[in-house]
């Protein structure tokens, strides 16, 4: 069920729009800011709060990939595997990090200490490879670097 604060949070953004239907992502990133993740039950009521189907709220939460349908690790860590980071050396920073944390791809730690997943571009090609750990953004990354920035989050 929404919480009190998620429904004000989501009735003052649809304020903002001229139709409820352009406030869906903000709504979902809204139960993600307080809960980590957005259950199907959240998306059940986003859709009745905004008098949308349930299946045109996940339409939208499935296209945007930084919106997550599962629990996840106390820290999520997107990985860019566009372009301009694939070129410069993304797959030996997946790698380091997929062996360092012992999970592939789309997975968490079984101490839940982390959740590793891929992201489409995160806006730093100027800085690539790049990754982003909760609101962090990291680039210019080698696998040398890794181990002391996992360490900046418990
Ligand atoms: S391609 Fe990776 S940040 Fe843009």
């Amino acid at each position: 069920m929404l919480t009190d604060r998620e429904r004000q949070r989501i009735e003052a953004e649809v304020r903002l729009y001229p139709h409820p239907r352009a406030a869906v992502p903000e709504a979902l990133k809204i139960v993600q800011d307080h809960r980590g993740w957005v259950p199907d039950e959240a998306v059940r009521e986003i859709a009745e709060l905004l008098g949308l189907s349930p299946a045109t709220v996940d339409s939208t939460a499935t296209f945007y990939n930084m919106i997550l349908r599962e629990p996840t690790g106390r820290h999520v860590i997107f990985i860019c595997d566009n372009v301009s980071c694939w070129v410069t050396g993304y797959h030996a920073i997946r790698d380091h990090l997929c062996e360092r944390l012992g999970v592939a791809l789309g997975e968490t730690t079984e101490d839940k200490r982390f959740t590793l997943l891929p992201a489409a571009c995160l806006g730093e090609c100027d800085r690539a490879p790049a990754m982003l750990i909760d609101g962090d953004v990291y680039g210019n990354l080698t696998p040398e670097m890794l181990n002391d920035i996992l360490a900046r989050y418990d």
